[in-house]
């Protein structure tokens, strides 16, 4: 038997202004589409921006349903927006932003595990790594280089 421990990295940054410019401007598309989310129910409000290698950005909002699981979150809105739209064009960067209309969230929110798992797979798709920079409205704003720092343990295609 033997006892193991998986390790993960990431940067903390104190605010959007000392982001590196290319994620400020990406957060700042983020903050730009989080408005345009369908929210109705929650009331929580969240932005996704990706930067594509060709420079596009792609952006998407959560989509909510009055059939609550029939709703997506932001990041699968966008990535498989890019994925449809740019399934040859690889993703570098993805911002993400959350707010609520019940109060001020000002601490990071991570992305749910369901997109992880899918942002995860887009990685696989393109061999090469996503940063990921998340934030709530406003405060903090995390970084990881990869999408593997928030999901370590994850499952892949490889075992299929
Ligand atoms: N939501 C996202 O868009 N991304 C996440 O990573 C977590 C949650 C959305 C889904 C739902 O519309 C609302 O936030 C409340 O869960």
């Amino acid at each position: 038997m033997k006892k193991l421990k998986l390790v993960t990295n990431y940067t903390e940054y104190d605010g959007i202004d000392v982001l590196p410019p290319i994620a400020k401007d990406l957060m700042l598309a983020a903050m730009d589409v989080r408005k345009d989310a369908y929210a109705p129910y929650s009331r929580f409000l969240v932005g996704a921006a990706l930067l594509l290698e060709n420079g596009e950005i792609v952006k998407g909002s959560n989509q909510e349903n009055a059939s609550y699981p029939s709703g997506l979150c932001a990041e699968r809105v966008a990535i498989y927006y890019a994925g449809a739209k740019y399934p040859n064009v690889a993703i570098k960067m993805l911002a993400i932003t959350v707010a609520s209309k019940n109060h001020v969230v000002d601490r990071p929110a991570a992305p749910c595990g369901a997109c992880r798992q899918s942002i995860a797979e887009y990685e696989t798709k393109q061999n090469d790594n996503i940063e990921i920079f998340f934030m709530g409205e406003k405060g903090k704003v995390i970084h990881t280089t990869s999408l593997k720092a928030l999901l370590p343990f994850g499952f892949d295609g490889s075992y299929l």
